[in-house]
């Protein structure tokens, strides 16, 4: 099992629908009995409450169901139970690295840095800001960070795993969106991905 842990402050915006998008990716590739996802906040505000309900609204829109979802707070044994945690923005990522025992840093990862070519470091909060905010979330067709990601796990998972796709070979991508076959290293459109200001 590969586990990865998104997280960002309060767990309600940013890092539920980061689960939600990547868990969506997860199922459609047929790897959920392989990948382990889950989503956790530095800060203990809003524990044990559901996500913002304007990300809720905006994530169903795109076919993702995150009613289910409670916030939780990052815990320095998410460094040894996930294999990847990953900071929606450098803040987070700070405060995740006072939590992380030494020798696991490597797998603290900036979200963002999975998608350079996107040109931010901080996946925008929208907690304080308009709806708009909440709505770029899904919208934008850029190249995303999620499928990036994936694209790095898929390298790691078994031959076998995943649902079979003609054509496909171990480590490769399907986006069952646009049917394209994904090898992990040219961009690819995508249809969910993340905040753009
Ligand atoms: P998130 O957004 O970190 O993306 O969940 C925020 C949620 C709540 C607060 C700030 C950011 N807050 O100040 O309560």
């Amino acid at each position: 099992m590969i586990k990865v842990v998104f997280v960002c402050l309060g767990n309600i915006c940013r890092s539920p629908t980061a689960e939600g998008i990547f868990r969506k990716l997860v199922n459609d590739a047929g790897l959920s009995h392989v990948i382990e996802v889950d989503s956790s906040g530095t800060s203990n505000w809003h524990v044990g409450g559901p996500p913002d309900e304007r990300s809720t609204a905006v994530a169903k829109t795109r076919g993702i169901d995150l009613s289910s979802l409670k916030s939780r707070q990052a815990v320095t044994d998410d460094f040894h139970h996930f294999d990847y945690v990953i900071a929606m923005d450098c803040s987070n990522h700070q405060k995740l690295l006072s939590l992380c025992p030494p020798g696991r840093e490597d797998r603290l990862r900036l979200c963002l840095s999975f998608a350079p070519s996107v040109g931010l470091t901080d996946v925008p909060d929208p907690y304080y800001g308009g709806d708009q905010g909440f709505e770029n979330v899904t919208q934008e067709d850029t190249s995303l960070p999620y499928v990036r990601i994936l694209g790095q796990l898929s390298a790691e998972v078994n031959e076998g795993d995943g649902k079979y796709i003609e054509g496909a070979k171990p480590g490769m991508i399907y986006n069952n969106i646009t049917n394209e076959i994904f090898d992990g290293k040219k961009g690819i459109k995508v249809v969910v991905c993340y905040y753009k200001r």
